[in-house]
Order: structure tokens, then sequence, then C-alpha cells
């Protein structure tokens, strides 16, 4: 039993105003039992459900008590990316990222860097991310082992390919479904792991790798599907070149009928109202990704045209770690804020917290699973702590309401601010040796 403030939200909020869009207790607890929750709500309630049932308590007062956060789209073989001085985005992938995914052949290499990529989930509060592994299936194995070690709900997949890349980073169109086929029968349904199937992006797929994931999704209705789109300027120009008989970018994945509910497309920052019509007609989603854009120079992510458009489109918000410059959503979602700033649209907290937990349990479908303190779901949560450190402490001082609280937190919190991650239940960052 955990005790706590909680918040948790039920759907999209309007505005500042909207307070029917979540639930918030001021003196609040989840019960947990099996790794999922099985009550929430004002403690005194909770706890006199519990009647003369034992349970161990942890007070978590005062801080706040959220679903744990979901990051939709990053690269776990790009963690000694990050950081990495570049133009744009062509130049970034070849010059650093390339060569470094070449290294994930290896799987010691990618065992090593798995467990570091966990911690640092953890140690972030985030509790579900959706990850691209390297070419190799390697990189797939060590990734998904360490989830299943850690019990932790999570979407990967391994990279498919075939062209503009280094050797040593490219499959076939064969080499890659079979491969993924091999990753999807050996770890999609164990523990909580998702396989998604992962064409990187038009350009390093050939129109015969295409086809191959075509086929895959085919065969696997069930699983989520991402890849990229729309980035950069040039990305935009070389793939028109690649692909000269689709429309536009978009038309080049709705070719081979990559387009829907479950697919998830990373940045999505320079669409036409015709492929805005396309993603809002399928239901796929638009992940944002703000550090990166940001970081290298793509541009700015249009939340406000994609969502209240008369077709809107669905969007999710992740890290894109390594072309993105932070592990957390409190970070990214900073960023996100600014870039809306500069395009003239507000982003309010309340969204902004939404969109880090329920609105991307919602991107990915899994809704009824995370993203909520609902009874029923699993217990996968995140403490905050808006006083983390000296100046948060300071100017928490002087907010005067919930949502202050949050905008002090997405404005100034990181990792200090995660006081605790429940991951199945169970906490799961004190364990974790310091930084
Ligand atoms: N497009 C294709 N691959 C990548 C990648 O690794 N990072 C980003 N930001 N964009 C990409
Ligand atoms: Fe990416």
């Amino acid at each position: 039993l955990l005790r706590g403030r909680t918040l948790s939200f039920t759907r999209l909020p309007d505005d500042l105003t909207d307070t029917t869009a979540f639930t918030y207790e001021s003196d609040g607890a989840v019960l947990i039992e099996n790794g999922l929750t099985v009550a929430s709500g004002a403690y005194e309630r909770v706890r006199a459900d519990l009647g003369a049932r034992e349970a161990i308590e942890i007070d978590h007062r005062p801080h706040l008590i959220l679903p744990g956060f979901i990051d939709t789209h990053l690269h776990f073989p790009q963690m000694q990316v990050i950081g990495s001085y570049a133009a744009n985005l062509l130049e970034w992938l070849n010059t650093y990222t390339f060569p470094e995914e070449c290294r994930f052949v290896e799987s010691t290499h990618a065992q090593r860097i798995a467990t570091h990529f966990f911690d640092e989930m953890v140690r972030h509060g985030t509790t579900t991310a959706v990850a691209y592994c390297s070419v190799h299936k390697a990189s797939a194995d060590a990734f998904f082992a360490e989830a299943l070690k850690r019990d932790m709900r999570m979407v990967a997949g391994k990279v498919m390919m075939d062209r503009n890349a280094p050797q040593g980073l490219l499959d076939t169109p064969e080499m890659g479904y079979d491969e993924t086929r091999a990753v999807i029968e050996q770890w999609h349904g164990k523990g909580r792991n998702h396989v998604a199937i992962t064409p990187r992006f038009a350009i390093t797929s050939t129109p015969e790798q295409m086809s191959a994931a075509q086929a895959l999704a085919r065969e696997f209705p069930d699983l989520h599907i991402q890849t990229h789109l729309s980035e950069n300027r040039d990305e935009i120009s070389f793939t028109a070149s690649l692909y000269p008989d689709a429309i536009d970018y978009t038309d080049v994945y709705a070719r081979y009928g990559l387009l829907g509910p479950k697919t998830l497309f990373g940045h999505c920052i320079h669409l036409s109202e015709r492929e805005m019509d396309a993603m809002s007609e399928t239901g796929s989603v638009a992940v944002h990704c703000p550090t990166s854009n940001l970081f290298l120079g793509s541009g700015l992510f249009p939340l406000k045209q994609l969502t209240g458009r008369a077709k809107p489109v669905r969007v999710s918000v992740a890290t894109d770690i390594g072309g993105g410059s932070s592990y957390s959503m409190l970070r990214t979602m900073d960023e996100a804020y600014k870039i809306q700033q500069i395009l003239g649209q507000r982003l309010n907290p309340f969204e902004s917290f939404y969109r880090m937990t329920l609105g991307n349990a919602e991107a990915l479908s899994l809704e009824d699973r995370i993203g909520t303190l609902a009874p029923g779901s699993d217990a996968d949560l995140v403490v905050l702590n808006v006083a983390a450190t000296p100046a948060m402490a300071l100017k928490a001082e002087v907010i005067r309401s919930l949502a202050d609280e949050l905008f002090l937190l997405q404005t100034m919190g990181d990792d200090r601010a995660v006081a605790e991650t429940y991951v199945a239940g169970k906490p799961a960052k004190a364990g974790l040796v310091a930084a």
C-alpha cells in the first residue's frame, strides 16, 4: 500500500480549468498485489476497503504518485551517441550513429549497454519504452532478455535496413524478414515484452525490404510497427528520389500497407495536409521528439496543427535517444513546451502530464494496462518530488496549485525529481547504484 498524493488522467484535458480529466487525491493511496494496482483513491477509503487484511505501507507523502512515464520512441544502441556534434540528421547518422550501432553485432556489448539502458529508464521514472535495437538480432535478444529479467513492459524491434549504411549494419530483405520472425517467436508475449516490426526508414530499406515488412505486418496484425517519417528536409528529398512513384514520403509507407493504428511514425515535422489526412484516416501516430528535433535542428513539430485539425492526427511524445539529448520525459516536455511557445501555441502542464502517461499509453493501444492508476492495470508507477533540488525547493515555496507544481516539475525536473520508480509493484530505483 503506497500513500501519497495520487494523480491519474482519464482523458486529454481541454485546458487548465479542466479538472474532470483526471483523478487527484491530496491524501491518496495505491494498493498493489502481485504486480497489479488493485485499488486507488482516497487513502482512508482504500485503507478501509482493506479491512482486516495486512498490507505493507510505504509513505511517500508529500510526493506525487503517478503512472510511470512512457517513452514512445528511442534507440537502445545510441546510448553512446548522445551529444554527438553534427550539422543535421544525415551527417549525424553517417558520422556517429551508424558506426556506433555496428558494435552491437557483439552480444557482450549489447548486454552491457542493455543493463545501462534499463537502469536509466528506471532512474528517470520511465516504466515503458518503445525502442529500436540495431540491425543485429543479438541486440534485440540482449534487450528483451534484460526487460524480462526486470519484468518491464517494453516494445522493441530488430531494425530492418538493407541499404545506404555501412556493410556491418545491413541485412537483406530475407534476413530482415527471417530474423524479425525469429525475434517475434522468441520474445513476443514473454513476460511483458512486445515485439515491433521496425523498418528503420525509407532511405535504408529497399522496396523489396519494404515488401518484407508488409508481409510481417500482414502475418502479425497485432504487432506495433515503428519507423521514421518527415524529420529533415534533406531526408525528405533523398526519399523522394529513392521512391519516385510515391506521391510523398507518407505514401511510401502507405504503398507497403504500413499505415495504421499500431504504427508509430517518429518525428512527422514537415507533413503536407494530404499526408496529415492519410495519417488521420488510418489512425497512425505521429511521435513528437522535441529534444531531438532541436538538437539535430530538424524543425518545430506542429502539435496543435496536427491535433486541432478537422481530421486530427494521433500524437505521442518521446525522447529519441540518442538524437534526443535527455532520458527524462520531464526534460522532454519542457522542450516540447518551448517549441510550442516559438510556434505561438500553448502546451499546458495538464496536457503535458497526460501525454507522458495515459496519452502515450493510448497511442500504443495499451491504456488498459499502463498510463493509469485504475484498478486492474500494471503497477508501474513514478513518485515525484517537486522540491528535489535547492532551486526547485525555493520555487516550490510559492506555488499555489497542482498545475503550478506539475509545471515546475516539467520546467526544472529531471531524474533527481524521481524519488522512486515502481516496476510491476516493486521499488526499482532505490536498488540502483548511484550514478
Ligand atoms: N532516421 C533514421 N534513423 C534515425 C535515427 O537513428 N535517429 C533519428 N533521429 N532519425 C533517424
Ligand atoms: Fe529515432
